[in-house]
């Protein structure tokens, strides 16, 4: 480390105002490949910097790159290893494609199921939240690059994103909404941005307390606090409450005008030369119409404060000129723990002459781009985080069933949602691909009928394009699409598998919990005419289920990724154990908290986090609310029990699960800590009846049991007290429940606090 302070402050003494400046605020991509991007210092051997989207996949225009699962569809493994290895593999991924910072973890908490951007988040409990944070983080910087934990914090919706504020007590961010991010600086990451939203009535990218005093203060986090895009609010209040970096920096028009020259000189706003050319771009028009994303879309004109701004405002003694060195040598710093600056990485870095370290530099990563590891891994967490939600006995299906495969986009993968996490595979199985490759392997069959219009994707990209007229990739059309022609196909079949899907984007949240379209009538139709109907979700979170008792089966794909039919064909023949389980509880529309107005999506630009912490299963637990299926919750093909649960220590427990069916199985063991107080009325309740402490996936062979040991974390235990400003934990003895999810909890011990 003390390589990147030495090099860093060397530079600090050398760069003038222009070229600090220059490094504070985002900049024209000449290669048009970054969502953000830093031109670098060429005088002083600084490179340019770039930045790109996302949680799903590397976002470089016209460059296809893997396209994995959504984050959401990761967390349902309940494995975050899964998700270090994806994070990993997308940064080798960019780093292929010459990027240095990944826009990602998104690892907002998931505090209402419409918000558009769930699938982009791991779950509404801060305790996975935070093991996949950091697995993520892990995996990305551990390639060279530097990972942006984003949103801070709670941007838990879409509408008015930009202008809504979150009125939450210091109790709930601290316990609920501050730990993912907290895990992902203690991870290691090099980068956070904050979210476009207000908390408590200020914004994000002026949050002195959240940005300062807890996050680089308390939390010890040393790299740059990036805005969101267009998500800087001003200049003076933005630099003191400690933003570092202001993205894009540039308007739409100059990011849409044909790439500039290579002119790298720098002038004293820290701007390039010319760069400043507002001329809208011949195809650029004059105003963007976002048309219904239009509530949730910042201000283009928010692009102009961290360059001449900043410069005139440390000039008038409004910004200390030290708070731009700061925000510079953040920067800097990360370049150079990413092995920017000079080839050698913090990893690497180590005391000695610049020789020496020149000779000990390991090269950066190259990276690497749609590998088959990738394809592989796509898949591997396609597969693993499907949740088998019901399941009479109907799968997994035989291996030459009669299939009839309905849904009205089946002749696509479900990549994900709209928005800037969007993805364009190299390569993908589309679902009727991937299910008809199984079922003719082994002398099946497979029928293929849409039933239905097509559901459109919605994204801030296509606003203003012509909606698709039903055109099909196979050249049919919508015009001849019929329910009749799905029923017919169900009748004759063994079994019937219904693929439906919701409609999810950034900048948007889901008007309601209900499939799209006609979907609900085709799942009813085909359940009346076979009794054996399996139906599959790809969703961005909660969806209703009207039919659930009038099917065999359902299973919650999320958005799969370009793994599509290849996953689900692999779980609907037992090619794979679905061992996924719900990172977030499904559940009526209106059992949910936060159902009244004022608390989501709020009155008069304020929603009011009322339910505090009890939120997702903190709140049905309470008897608050009547779920359908309990987080944690999902069925194996195989069959558990649980033996022999002990407390090996005050935050450790063990227990043996025996696998009593005939066929090799995989189980996600959860323990819950369910407090002293937990047993007083629940409406006296001021704390969650109980919460993940911890959790393990294992897989048990048919016949055989494991032994499996479980590390509970302290948030599980501890109470934010708002009086005393501090962490607390109620002496006494602490129940701790062991099981297959928080509605299905098998044996019971206990530990003392
Ligand atoms: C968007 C998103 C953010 C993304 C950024 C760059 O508005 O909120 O997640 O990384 O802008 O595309």
């Amino acid at each position: 480390m003390d390589h990147q302070t030495d090099r860093v402050r060397e530079l600090l003494d050398e760069l003038t105002r222009g070229e600090k400046l220059s490094l504070v605020h985002g900049h024209v991509d000449p290669t048009r490949t970054a969502t953000g991007y830093l031109p670098g210092v060429e005088r002083l051997d600084v490179p340019d910097f770039r930045l790109v989207d996302g949680p799903l996949g590397v976002r470089v225009p016209g460059t296809p790159s893997t396209a994995f699962p959504a984050p959401l569809a990761a967390a349902a493994t309940f494995d975050p290893e899964l998700s270090r290895q994806k994070g990993a593999a997308i940064a080798r991924e960019a780093r292929a494609l010459d990027q240095d910072v990944l826009l990602a973890p998104g690892l907002n908490l998931i505090r209402v199921p419409h918000c558009g951007r769930n699938f982009e988040y791991f779950s509404e409990d801060p305790v996975l939240t935070g093991a996949f944070a950091a697995a993520s983080v892990e995996g990305v910087q551990s390639e060279d690059v530097i990972a942006t934990p984003k949103h801070y914090v709670a941007n838990s919706q879409e509408t008015d994103r930009a202008v809504v504020s979150a009125d939450i007590s210091e109790r709930a961010l601290r316990e609920l909404y501050l730990p993912g991010f907290e895990a992902a600086v203690d991870a290691g990451a090099g980068s956070v941005m904050t979210a476009y939203n207000r908390v408590n009535g200020t914004h994000m990218s002026e949050h002195g307390d959240l940005v300062t005093d807890v996050l680089k203060e308390e939390f010890g986090f040393d790299g740059f606090v990036v805005s969101d895009w267009y998500g800087t609010e001003s200049t003076v209040a933005a630099a003191n409450a400690g933003l570092d970096l202001e993205m894009p920096g540039v308007s739409m028009q100059a990011m849409m005008t044909p790439a500039m020259e290579d002119d790298t000189d720098i002038d004293d706003g820290g701007d390039l030369d010319g760069e400043r050319s507002d001329e809208p771009a011949d195809e650029m028009p004059e105003e963007m119409d976002f048309g219904e994303l239009e509530g949730g879309m910042p201000d283009p004109e928010n692009y102009d404060q961290f360059g001449a701004a900043l410069g005139e405002a440390i000039d008038a003694g409004e910004v200390p000129e030290s708070r731009l060195d700061d925000m510079a040598a953040r920067v800097l710093g990360q370049m150079a723990a990413a092995g920017a600056l000079d080839g050698i990485r913090a990893s690497e870095a180590s005391a000695g002459s610049e020789d020496e370290r020149s000779e000990s530099s390991g090269a950066r990563t190259d990276g690497a781009l749609d590998t088959d590891e990738h394809r592989e891994l796509a898949s591997e967490i396609a597969a693993r985080g499907q949740v088998l939600l019901e399941n009479d006995g109907v799968l997994p299906l035989a291996d030459d069933a009669d299939v009839a495969l309905i849904g009205p986009n089946l002749d696509e993968p479900t990549l994900g949602g709209g928005g800037s996490s969007e993805t364009t595979p190299v390569e993908a199985t589309t679902t009727a691909d991937g299910i008809e490759a199984r079922a003719t392997s082994e002398g099946g069959s497979v029928t293929v009928a849409q039933g239905v219009q097509r559901i459109e994707d919605k994204s801030i990209f296509d606003v203003g394009e012509d909606d698709a007229d039903g055109e099909h990739a196979d050249g049919g059309s919508d015009a001849d699409v019929s329910i009749d022609d799905a029923v017919a196909a169900a009748e004759a079949a063994d079994v019937a598998v219904v693929v439906v899907r919701d409609q999810a984007t950034e900048a948007a949240d889901r008007e309601d919990l209900r499939l799209p379209g006609e979907q609900d009538e085709l799942v009813e139709a085909v359940a009346a005419a076979n009794d054996r109907t399996v139906v599959a979700i790809r969703s961005s979170g909660p969806v209703e289920l009207p039919w659930r008792e009038d099917v065999a089966a359902v299973l919650a794909s999320w958005y799969p990724g370009q793994a599509d039919g290849e996953a689900l064909a692999a779980v609907c023949y037992g090619d794979v154990d679905p061992s996924g389980r719900l990172p977030v509880t499904f559940a009526p529309e209106s059992e949910y908290p936060a159902s009244e107005p004022e608390q989501y999506p709020g009155v008069d630009g304020t929603a009011t986090y009322e339910e505090g912490v009890f939120v997702g299963y903190r709140h049905f637990d309470a008897g608050r609310g009547e779920a359908t299926y309990p987080f944690g919750h999902g069925h194996s093909y195989a069959a558990f029990e649980y033996r022999d649960v002990e407390a090996v220590d005050e935050s450790t427990v063990a227990v043996t699960v025996a696998n009593v069916a005939e066929r090799d199985g995989r189980e996600v063991v959860q323990a819950y800590v369910r407090p002293p107080e937990a047993d007083s009325a629940a409406d006296e309740l001021d704390r969650p009846v109980r919460e993940l402490g911890g959790f393990a996936t294992v897989d048990v062979p048919a016949g055989e049991s494991a032994r499996v040991t479980i590390s509970l974390d302290e948030l599980a235990f501890q109470q934010f007290d708002e009086e005393q400003a501090g962490w607390t934990t109620t002496d006494g003895e602490y129940a701790v429940e062991v099981g297959r999810s928080a509605g299905d909890l098998r044996l019971e011990t206990s530990v003392d606090r």
